[in-house]
C-alpha cells in the first residue's frame, strides 16, 4: 500500500508528527538523513499504525501515493533548502512539498516561487504545540496555494486540535501567509510569558506572596478569563519545589531568558510594516537584557526606592488589580499581533481570515485560551475591524480593567519592579486614545533642522517654516 504522505527529518517533532498522522489510520512514509532515526521510529512505534521506512530519497517518494506529500521537518534555514534540493528534482508536478518547521516567511516566499516554477506545489505549515502536540493535536497553519490544502488540507484538520469539534487547522492563505501567521503566534507567546512573568514579579516583590501561593493565584486565574495554557503551566512551574536544594525551582534556574528567533523576526517585520508590536518588542528585549550578565552585574548597585510590601487585604487587592492589569495587557498585546497579521495580509494580498486564525489558535498552540474564542466572535462580528480594543466586549472589558491597571503600573513605578510589559500595554492604549499626540511637535522639530515640511490641521497641503528669519514666515512647500 502506498503511503499517502511521507515524513522526512525525525527528530521528536517530525517523528510525533509521522506518529499522529499514523494513529490517525494513514499510511506514512519515513526517512531521515541517518537511517538509525527511521528504524528507531519502526522499532518503537511501529504497532502504532502503517509506516514504510525508506533509507533513501528514492525509495522514500516511490513509497508515496500521488499526488505526493512530503513533509520536511528540519531546521530552518540552510538545512531546509538542502533537503528541498534533495527531493525536488525527485517529484513531479502537482505534487507537494510541506515545510513544517518555524521558517521565515521571507524564505517561505522565495522557495514557493522557485517550487512553483518547477511544477511543484510548496507549503510554509506553521505547526504550534511542542512535542506534545505534535503527538496529540497541534495548531497548523498552512500556506501555500489553495490546490495544495485540497489534499492536505484533510489530513492536517484530522491530526490537529478540536475545539467544539472544529479542528486547529485552516488554509491561512498563499505563499508565505503560514508562517507569517505562525511567527506572530510565537510573537505573541513571547509577549504572553512575560506579562505572565511580569506578575509573577509583582505579586512577590510588591504583594511579598511566595512562589507557592502565586502558584495558587495562577490557579485561580486559570477558571475565569484568563484560562489558557500558559497560565495554568505557569502554575505548574511555580509550584515545583527544587529536589536538590528544597528551594522553589524558580529561584535555582539562571534568569536569563533564551530565544530562537521567531520573537525577533516578528520584531523585525513590525519594524517594516511600521506595525507597533510594542508588547512583542518589549518582550523580545526583556528577553536580550536578561543574557546582559555583565551588564547587569555592573549596573546592580543602581539605587532604587526602598521596598515595603503590601501587606494583608491590601495584597490580596493589588493580586485582583494584577489580574486586570494582566488581561488589558493582553488584550493590546493580542490587538497588536493581529493588525500585523492584517498589515502583511495587505502587503502580500494574502487575504487572511482573521477569524479563522484567532479559531485554530484555540487548541493544539502554545498561545491556546479561551480568550481566543472571544477574538474570534470579535472578527467574525467585523471582519476588518481596525483593532481588538474597539470591539464591545473586548473595549469595556478593558475600560473596566484600566483602574486597576494604571493602579498596578504606578505601584510597580514606585517600588521599582520593572514592568516593561504592562507599561509599554498602558502606554499604547494612552496613545491610541489621545485626541492629540505630541507627534505634532516632533513635525515642528523636523521642520526647524531640516526643512523636512509639516501639514496643518486646517489646510491641505505640505508648508515650511523659515526659522532661521525672524519673521519666521509660513511658506507652502
Ligand atoms: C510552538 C512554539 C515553538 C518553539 C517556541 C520556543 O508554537 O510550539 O512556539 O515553535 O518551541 O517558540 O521559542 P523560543 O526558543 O524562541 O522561546
Amino acid at each position: 500500500k502506498k503511503a499517502s504522505i511521507g515524513v522526512t527529518g525525525l527528530a521528536v517533532m517530525g517523528r510525533n508528527l509521522a506518529r499522529n498522522l499514523a494513529r490517525h489510520g494513514h499510511t506514512v512514509a519515513l526517512h531521515n538523513r541517518s537511517d538509525q532515526r527511521t528504524r528507531d521510529l519502526v522499532e518503537e512505534f511501529g504497532s502504532e499504525g502503517d509506516f514504510v521506512p525508506a533509507y533513501s530519497a528514492k525509495d522514500f517518494v516511490a513509497a508515496l501515493d500521488r499526488p505526493r506529500q512530503v513533509v520536511i521537518m528540519v531546521k530552518a534555514g540552510a538545512p531546509t533548502d538542502a533537503v528541498i534540493e534533495e527531493f525536488a528534482p525527485l517529484l513531479e508536478k502537482g505534487d507537494v512539498i510541506v515545510d513544517a518547521g518555524n521558517a521565515h516567511f521571507a524564505d517561505t516566499r522565495r522557495r514557493e516561487a522557485a517550487l512553483r516554477e518547477r511544477g511543484l506545489h510548496f507549503v510554509g505549515a506553521g505547526v504550534s504545540g511542542g512535542e506534545e502536540g505534535a503527538l496529540h493535536g497541534p495548531s497548523i497553519m498552512p500556506g501555500g496555494s489553495a490546490e495544495s490544502y485540497e489534499s492536505l488540507g484533510p489530513l492536517f484538520e484530522d491530526i490537529s486540535a478540536k475545539v467544539d469539534g472544529t479542528p486547529c487547522c485552516a488554509h491561512i492563505g498563499p505563499d508565505g501567509a503560514g508562517h507569517f501567521v505562525k511567527m506572530v503566534h510565537n510573537g505573541i507567546e513571547y509577549s504572553d510569558m512575560q506579562l505572565i512573568a511580569e506578575s509573577f514579579d509583582l505579586l512577590r516583590g510588591a504583594a511579598g506572596f511566595e512562589p507557592a501561593r502565586i502558584a495558587e493565584v495562577f490557579r485561580t486565574w486559570n477558571t475565569g478569563r484568563l484560562d489558557s495554557y500558559l497560565i495554568e503551566i505557569t502554575a505548574e512551574v511555580l509550584g515545583h519545589v527544587d529536589a536538590a536544594t528544597g528551594k522553589p525551582f524558580v529561584d535555582v534556574v539562571a534568569d536569563r531568558a533564551e530565544q530562537k528567533g521567531t520573537g525577533r523576526w516578528t520584531v523585525q517585520i513590525g519594524l517594516d510594516l511600521g506595525i507597533p508590536i510594542t508588547g512583542i518588542a518589549e518582550a523580545t528585549f526583556a528577553r536580550s537584557l536578561s543574557g546582559h550578565t555583565e551588564l547587569r552585574a555592573s549596573a546592580r548597585g543602581l539605587s532604587g526606592p526602598s521596598r515595603t510590601p503590601l501587606a494583608g487585604a491590601e495584597a490580596e487587592r493589588f493580586a485582583d488589580d494584577v489580574e486586570q492589569a494582566l488581561y488589558a495587557s493582553k488584550v493590546v498585546a493580542y490587538a497588536q499581533g493581529f493588525n500585523q497579521i492584517q498589515a502583511a495580509s495587505a502587503e502580500y494580498d494574502w487575504n487572511i481570515d482573521l477569524g479563522a486564525v484567532a479559531s485554530i489558535w484555540r487548541g493544539g498552540c502554545i498561545i491556546r485560551a479561551t480568550f481566543l474564542d472571544d477574538i474570534r466572535v470579535a472578527f467574525e462580528a467585523e471582519p476588518t475591524l481596525p483593532t481588538l480594543l474597539t470591539s464591545g466586549d473586548f473595549r469595556k472589558a478593558v475600560e473596566e480593567a484600566q483602574d486597576a491597571w494604571r493602579s498596578v503600573v504606578s505601584t510597580a513605578v514606585r517600588l521599582g519592579i520593572p514592568t516593561p510589559g504592562f507599561s509599554t500595554a498602558l502606554a499604547y492604549y494612552d496613545e491610541l486614545r489621545a485626541q492629540r499626540l505630541p507627534a505634532a511637535l516632533i513635525q515642528g522639530q523636523r521642520d526647524y533642522f531640516g526643512a523636512h515640511t509639516y501639514q496643518r490641521v486646517d489646510r491641505e497641503g505640505s508648508f515650511h517654516t523659515e526659522w532661521a528669519t525672524e519673521a519666521r514666515a509660513e511658506r507652502p512647500a
